[in-house]
């Protein structure tokens, strides 16, 4: 695989370097959290179009602007915000245009992947060559990793087999990023809302994981922009069962309606938008409840970290529809004026992260029957998150009584 540079790599210590793939709003939040560091890492960004590197050359830098921008409208052009201490290059299996230098990529320590959630594993699995037991990968995404049981250990010893009581697969880490970023152009984005990451380890194997001592680790911990903390395994998967209940309710209602987060949750009306709300979260809170019973059963989340005692009723609790109904009702008061991700990107005529979210959810209710759990004995239905794909996939803007007669 061929990497050309907009500018020559200087001779840092490659086990410090930081690799930030995918320069969208995530990628240049961490980017430039990492590059405010008092001992910052040496930091490459990595892109994968020859535009985003022409466009580099002529204007070096990426610009994260505060919230107070939103107030002030500054010129996007304003250089207190840019920051051009970085290297850059664009990996792509093609040869570089002629003329321009290009070298195969080397063995990779540190790299936070920051594409969207259905581009996230593709990624990993193209570096796979590059990645070794040495190397941590730091995933940013919204949506469940795909790395979590039980997938990750099939594929694990599918593309990096261990023929030792070794680990040959990278150390993967999932972040759960709450703070809200929006583009502005090419390298420049808007950092919204300032909240927090929650990172830790994914994975089916948890062989001699380096966890919190890993320097990636360190780093993402030490860069207050990014106001991160570690979180056990259990703990991380829970978190990001939650999350991806909030997105699966959000995020599709809004790309459907092409309305502010905060229009889904107004009282009275005619709109059957509370009553989609509510069977999306009944049917989420059956698949998660028979999955982390599944999970306490058979698998190895709960087994670790000290954890084995896990208090089982107070976990089918937290994800029982009530619960869940009370988070996603707190977060929508609270990301009120947000456009979320997905009308943003359904408006842009893009794909959407929709099969990562309600689509996981399917597919999640589909392996639980094929193992032969239930929802206390009755099958589970996904019927609503399944047309909430369909729905979005089809792009069709809808007002709420069109979409009413959807659910008819
Ligand atoms: N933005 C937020 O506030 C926020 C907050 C929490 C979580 N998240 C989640 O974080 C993830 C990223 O969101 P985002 O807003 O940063 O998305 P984004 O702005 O679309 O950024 C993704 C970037 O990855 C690039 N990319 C894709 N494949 C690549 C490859 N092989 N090599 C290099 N670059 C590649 C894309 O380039 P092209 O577009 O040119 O293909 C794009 O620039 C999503 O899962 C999102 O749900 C976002």
């Amino acid at each position: 695989m061929c990497r050309a540079a907009a500018n020559r790599l200087s001779e840092d210590d490659e086990r410090r370097r930081i690799y930030v793939l995918g320069m969208g709003n995530l990628g240049r939040l961490f980017a430039v959290s990492l590059a405010k560091l008092p001992n910052r890492p040496p930091i490459t960004l990595v892109v994968h179009r020859p535009g985003l590197l022409e466009q580099w050359r002529s204007n070096p830098g990426v610009v994260l602007h505060p919230p107070s921008y939103l107030e002030g409208q500054k010129d996007t052009d304003d250089d207190s915000s840019r920051i051009t201490d970085f290297d850059i290059e664009m990996w792509s299996e093609a040869p570089p245009p002629s003329g321009q230098e290009s070298t195969e990529i080397s063995n990779i320590s540190n790299l936070v992947i920051s594409t969207k959630a259905q581009d996230a594993l593709k990624t990993a699995d193209w570096l796979r060559r590059y990645l070794g037991p040495e190397s941590t990968v730091a995933f940013a995404q919204n949506g469940m990793n795909k790395l979590w049981p039980p997938y990750g250990a099939i594929y694990n010893d599918a593309r990096h087999p261990s023929t030792s009581a070794e680990r040959a697969s990278p150390q993967w880490l999932a972040c759960i990023v709450t703070h809200g970023v929006f583009s502005i152009g090419p390298f420049a984005s808007v950092h919204a809302s300032l909240a927090d990451v929650v990172l830790g380890v994914v994975g089916d194997d948890d062989l001699a994981a380096p966890g919190q001592d890993s320097y990636l680790v360190q780093q993402i911990m030490a860069a207050s922009q990014l106001n991160a903390r570690w979180a056990p395994r259990h703990e991380l998967w829970v978190l990001q069962l939650e999350k991806l209940v909030v997105n699966c309710i959000i995020n599709p209602l809004t790309a459907i309606l092409r309305c502010k987060n905060g229009a889904l949750f107004v009282p009275g009306g005619e709109s059957a938008v509370p009553e989609i709300i509510d069977e999306l979260l009944e049917e989420a809170s059956s698949v998660l409840r028979t999955l982390v019973l599944h999970e306490i059963e058979n698998g190895t989340i709960f087994g670790q970290d000290g954890n084995s005692g896990t208090d089982k009723d107070a976990l089918v609790e937290r994800l029982s529809f009530k619960s869940l109904r009370a988070m996603v009702y707190r977060v929508g008061e609270l990301v009120k004026d947000n456009n979320s991700s997905m009308f943003q990107d359904a408006s842009a005529g893009k794909k959407t992260e929709v099969g990562e979210m309600n689509g996981w959810v399917v597919e999640m209710a589909r392996y639980l029957e094929s193992v032969g759990a239930t929802d206390g004995g009755k099958p589970i239905s996904v019927k609503t998150n399944e047309k909430m794909v369909d729905l979005v996939e089809k792009a069709v803007p809808l007002s709420k009584d069109e979409l009413n007669s959807h659910f008819l």
